[in-house]
């Protein structure tokens, strides 16, 4: 059983959580920019990556190649934002994502974080793991350097999610 309380802890399949490290750099660049190009991640360079390597969790395989990534950003005070949330393709579908998202929450405990947003526009990944939609408004101020330099600014479709991660975790699910 996969165990996230403490990101270190890992586990099943020849898969480990752990916080990023300097060596992650371009496994992440080479996931996240693959989704960018697609329209579904906001970009990333190795310099934005490398100020931000702490927010990062990953999942890796027994070589150390990055198989999914997921970023915990202050957005104010009180609040974090999931970011840059991936898993390579080849790996949907296993809980790798979800497992990364649980891992962020425990994480936003321990940083002191009453509420942690996404916007996603995956909405029932998000309310399976208890985020609700909230209206992105709330957000904008704290999220108006993001969004202005996004190319959907003025078309956003992307739905606004929060949680409090004092509420209680779903439970982790196997990897398969
Ligand atoms: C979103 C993403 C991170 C999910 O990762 P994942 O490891 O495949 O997700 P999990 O295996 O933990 O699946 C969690 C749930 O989502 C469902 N799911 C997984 N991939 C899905 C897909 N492409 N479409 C719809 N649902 C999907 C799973 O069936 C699972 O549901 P269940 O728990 O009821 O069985 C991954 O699809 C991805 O990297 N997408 C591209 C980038 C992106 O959109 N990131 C999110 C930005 S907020």
């Amino acid at each position: 059983m996969l165990q996230v309380r403490e990101v270190a802890v890992v586990d099943t399949a020849d898969v480990a959580l752990r916080k990023a490290a300097p060596a992650d750099v371009a496994g992440l660049l080479a996931l996240i920019n693959g989704y960018a190009s697609r329209g579904q991640l906001l970009p990333r360079t190795a310099e934005s990556l490398q100020a931000r390597l702490g927010d990062f969790s990953v999942a890796v395989d027994g070589s150390g190649a990055v198989l999914g990534c997921a970023a915990l950003t202050p957005l104010g005070p009180g609040v974090g934002e999931v970011r840059s949330l991936a898993v390579a393709p080849e790996h949907a579908g296993r809980g790798l994502g979800r497992a990364l998202v649980i891992a962020l929450l425990n994480e936003a405990d321990g940083r002191g974080f009453q509420q942690v947003l996404a916007l996603t526009r995956r909405v029932s990944f998000f309310e399976a793991l208890g985020f609700a939609p909230t209206r992105r408004e709330n957000y904008l101020d704290k999220l108006m350097v993001d969004c202005q330099a996004c190319p959907k600014n003025l078309c956003c479709d992307e739905t606004a999610m929060v949680r409090s991660p004092a509420r209680p975790k779903p439970a982790p699910k196997e990897f398969v």
